[in-house]
């Protein structure tokens, strides 16, 4: 990136506005694969917290599965299409637009967390945003977690151009070593969600349950 290009990580709330001010949502209206796959874990009644939701494509679903969902973004034209996929569906979602540093994350709360592509978190930030989901957590509770390793670079399919922000497994690893690791699995998959992410993707999932 040179020098004049500004950083989308400068602006995150501009940034991410401007990509969802368009016709359509971004990574579509239909959950997560890995999300989808691991949600049977949650039963009806129980309560999840969505993280930088984006358009609700997640928390939308969770909700249709009869879950009490709360979620929350930055960007608010995504919460805005959050909010509206709701009430297409017919289904309450609880939405707030905030930074992930100010939110306030209510501790021994959530049956589940949902963190779908929360890669916008250098180090520094994800330190502190895996401790908040941590916390968030009830003794028991679950999270379920995808991003991207670091071979997504070579194929552009979607993620942060940063390797410092995408996942190995020992990243993983030594983030969750406090809470019971389900499943971790690193793997490569066709994506189509939306234009946001789709074609040939390296992937990493995690599911981790607090002792
Ligand atoms: C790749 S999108 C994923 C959205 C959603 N989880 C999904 O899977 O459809 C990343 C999301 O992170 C949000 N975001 C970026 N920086 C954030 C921050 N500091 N706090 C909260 N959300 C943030 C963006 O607005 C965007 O919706």
């Amino acid at each position: 990136m040179s020098a004049s290009t500004p950083s989308p990580f400068a602006d995150p709330a501009g940034n991410w506005n401007r990509r969802f001010d368009e016709e359509g949502y971004l990574f579509g209206t239909a959950p997560n694969s890995w999300l989808r796959d691991h949600a049977e874990i949650w039963q009806p009644g129980q309560r999840v917290l969505c993280v930088a939701d984006g358009e609700g494509r997640n928390s939308v679903w969770l909700a249709g599965r009869g879950l009490v969902v709360d979620a929350f973004d930055i960007a608010e034209v995504g919460v805005a299409k959050a909010r509206r996929l709701a009430a297409t569906q017919g289904v309450g979602v609880s939405f707030r637009v905030s930074d992930c540093d100010v939110y306030p994350w209510p501790q021994d709360t959530y049956d589940g967390v949902a963190a779908i592509f929360v890669q916008f978190a250098d180090p520094a930030m994800r330190e502190r945003l895996f401790a908040n989901i941590k916390r968030c957590l009830k003794p028991g509770g679950t999270l379920v977690l995808q991003g991207y390793t670091p071979k997504q670079l070579d194929y552009k399919t979607g993620g942060p151009p940063h390797a410092s922000h995408l996942y190995t497994k020992a990243t993983l690893q030594s983030a969750f070593a406090d809470l019971d690791l389900v499943e971790l699995r690193e793997y490569e998959a066709e994506l189509a969600e939306g234009n946001g992410h789709r074609g040939r993707s390296a992937l990493i999932g995690l599911v981790a349950r607090r002792r």
